[in-house]
Formats: structure tokens, sequence, C-alpha cells
């Protein structure tokens, strides 16, 4: 992708609020026809990045380009006003007119400026673009007639109804009920897949992004701080906020003993309990290094020897969640971590036993420097 030109390129941005540097100098470019997601926590920026791209937010600093389809150069277009972006948002609260039926919200866009069309034409585009989200039956309705599900396929109706070159999402999902979010996600996507139009998703929720996202930005404090596909954030955190922010982890702090080429000999933080890696970035010998350990790649022995690659415990609490067993261990620092075990039957756990915890050096990833969150 790196070879083409993006259609969105966000540089240097940033978006003060007083003395809160809600964007903070975030650089991102955005291919056609890509669902790129901003995920964080709550507060971290994501909003006003979105906002920002569609006009809704002057920014500070830095500059967005857009390239119109078929040009080969970008533009900048800080100061072109909302409505001549091509652009079309989906809010959160949905902001569909309650005074207005489903036909008059989603044909809207199609009465006014530059987007202006025929009765005829308006009524084909709202009918095809209810179709898409399965909801033109409901053509008549006004929105308190609605549950919350459908509104969120109007609204989302609405913006696709005006071709947009760019599809901005703000966590969209976020008022349905568990079951229907977990549904509508596959469709959205499939529906941004079909119609070919760029996305940018916004989320604080990693399961919705991971399973929607072609590339997806992790946020904190208004800085992007690893950009890259699902899996590689997954599998490769570069930082010990993203691997604890993405998946299930245990964060611990250890003493670096000593490092050779890549992989290093940790001990857990005051103790002498100690484990190999070879998964290190940026750590120094007698420092404290960031670990983190997925519950899902440790393994629990009943055996006290050393000879694994292990750290040391006790059972605290052991939670039978169908198909996996989820441990808690206190460690030999006093810390708790959670492993999550693969049943085995006639071996259970007894609370207070001793244990080891063997630990692949392939999946114990290493972060030196302060945790940045
Ligand atoms: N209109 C506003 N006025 C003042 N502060 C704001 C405003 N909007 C957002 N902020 C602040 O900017 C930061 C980022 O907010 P936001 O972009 O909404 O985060 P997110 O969408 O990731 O939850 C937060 O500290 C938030 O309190
Ligand atoms: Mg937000």
């Amino acid at each position: 992708m790196s070879n083409k030109l993006p259609v969105l390129r966000l540089e240097n941005l940033t978006k003060m609020f007083g003395d809160v540097k809600a964007v903070d100098n975030v650089n991102l470019d955005i291919y056609e026809g890509e669902i790129i997601t901003l995920l964080g926590p709550s507060g971290c920026g994501k909003s006003t990045t979105l906002r920002s791209i569609a006009g809704l937010e002057k920014v500070d600093g830095g500059e967005i380009y857009f390239r119109t389809i078929n040009s080969e150069t970008l533009q900048p277009i800080s100061d072109l006003a909302v409505r001549k972006r091509d652009m079309a948002m989906v809010f959160q609260s949905y902001a569909l007119w309650p005074h207005m039926t489903v036909r008059k919200n989603v044909e809207f866009g199609l009465t006014i400026g530059k987007r202006r069309v025929t009765k005829a034409e308006r009524e084909s585009r709202v009918v095809n673009a209810l179709k898409m989200v399965y909801a033109d039956e409901l053509i008549d309705r006004k929105p308190s007639e609605l549950s919350g599900g459908q509104q969120q396929r109007i609204a989302v109706a609405r913006a696709i109804v005006v071709n947009p070159a760019i599809l901005l999402l703000d966590e969209p999902f976020s008022n349905l009920d568990a079951k229907l979010r977990i549904e509508t996600r596959s469709e959205i996507r499939a529906l941004i897949k079909e119609i070919g139009v760029t996305a940018i998703f916004v989320t604080h929720d990693q399961s919705e992004a991971l399973s929607i996202s072609d590339r997806i930005a992790i946020m904190n404090k208004g800085r992007i701080e690893q950009l890259g596909s699902p899996l590689d954030i997954w599998q490769k955190p570069e930082n010990s906020f993203v691997g604890e922010f993405i998946g299930e982890a245990n964060l611990i702090e250890c003493h670096v003993k000593e490092t050779t080429n890549g992989s290093a000999v940790l001990c857990l933080l005051g103790t002498s309990d100690c484990f190999k890696t070879n998964q290190t970035k940026e750590i120094w010998p007698n420092e404290t290094a960031q670990v983190i350990l997925r519950p899902q790649v440790l393994e629990i022995s009943q055996n006290i020897d050393s000879s694994h690659n292990s750290i040391h415990g006790r059972v605290i609490e052991s939670m039978f969640m169908g198909t996996l067993e989820y441990v808690v261990i206190e460690l030999t620092n006093k810390k708790n971590i959670t492993i999550h075990r693969k049943i085995i039957a006639d071996d259970p756990l007894k609370k207070g036993e001793e244990v080891s915890i063997i630990i692949d050096p392939s999946q114990a990833y290493a972060y030196g420097g302060k945790y940045k969150n």
C-alpha cells in the first residue's frame, strides 16, 4: 500500500482544548477502500481526531490532506467547510431528526448543495441505501417508532446515501446491546466492503476493532502508539501500553539481570525468581523492564523444579470458565497474575498450592523505560 497515494493524510495534526492536547502531532495515511480504526481508552483523542477530519473541529496545528478520486495530488482541506468535504459521519447518538420520517432523514443530504439530485434519483437512492442496511420497510416511520438497532441502521443509511469518499463512524454501536453489537459488526464490515467506501471507525472496544478493521491505530493521550493490521498489533505490540491494552495481559515489572543479542534474563522485581525472554525492546541491564505475559500462553506445572524456563507462585484462586480454568497466582514478588489453563480433569489445583509457571521465551514481551500510560 505504501507505494500508492493515500486518499487522506493527517500530518502533525494537533488540537488543543485549553491546556489539554486532545490530538498530539498525529500522522496517519489512509488508503482508498480500507477500514481504519482509531482505538484507545476513553479521552485519548479518537473523536477529536475524527471530528477534525470531518471539519467539525478547527485544528491548532498540522494539516489534513485529501485526494479526490482519480486525482494524483493531495490537497490541504483544513480550511474547507464541513459540507464541502466529501465525507459523511455516523454519530454515536445517531443524531436523527425526530420530527422527520426515515425517508426524510435519509434523503436530506441529497436535497442540499452540491449533492442535490432530482426527486426521482433521490427516491431510488434512499430506497437503495435503506435496502443495504436491511431497513427499507421502515421508510415511513419516525425515529421514535424505531428500536436502537433500527435507528443505528438509518444513521448508516443517511451517511452512505450521499456516496461519500470517506465514511466516518464514531462508536456507532455503543448504544446497542451486546448481542446486537456483535451481529452488526460483521454486517457493517460487509457493507463498507460492498460499496468500497474508505472508512474511519472510532471505538474503545478492542474486539470490535480487531474484527472490523484492515488496520488499527492505537491511540493514547492524543498520540498514535502503534499502527498495524489487527494481527500485527495482537502479536507484536510495540510497547507495554499496546501490549496491555490489546488482548488480555498480565503486566509485571522485572529487573533486567543480563542481555545478549535480543534475549535477556529478567527477574521479578525484588526477587531472584528469573526467566529468559527473547522478545525485548529497549531494555538495559540493571534497569527495570515492563513485561507482558498473556494468560493464554502461560503454563502451570505442579512440579517445582527449575528445569523449565519458569517463575514461581502460589495458587490464590481458580475459576471454572467452561473450556478454560482461570487461575490466579501470587508470584514471589506478591503480585498476582492470571493464567488461562486448559482443564485437566484429574489434576485439580488446590488453593495455596505452590506451582511453577512455565514461560515461552518467545511469548514474553519485555519493554524498557517507564510504563507510558
Ligand atoms: N469540546 C471540548 N472541550 C474541552 N475538552 C474537550 C472537548 N472535547 C474533547 N475534550 C477533551 O479532549 C480529550 C480527548 O477527547 P475525545 O477526543 O472526545 O476522546 P475519545 O473520543 O477518545 O474518548 C479529552 O481530554 C476530552 O476531555
Ligand atoms: Mg469519543
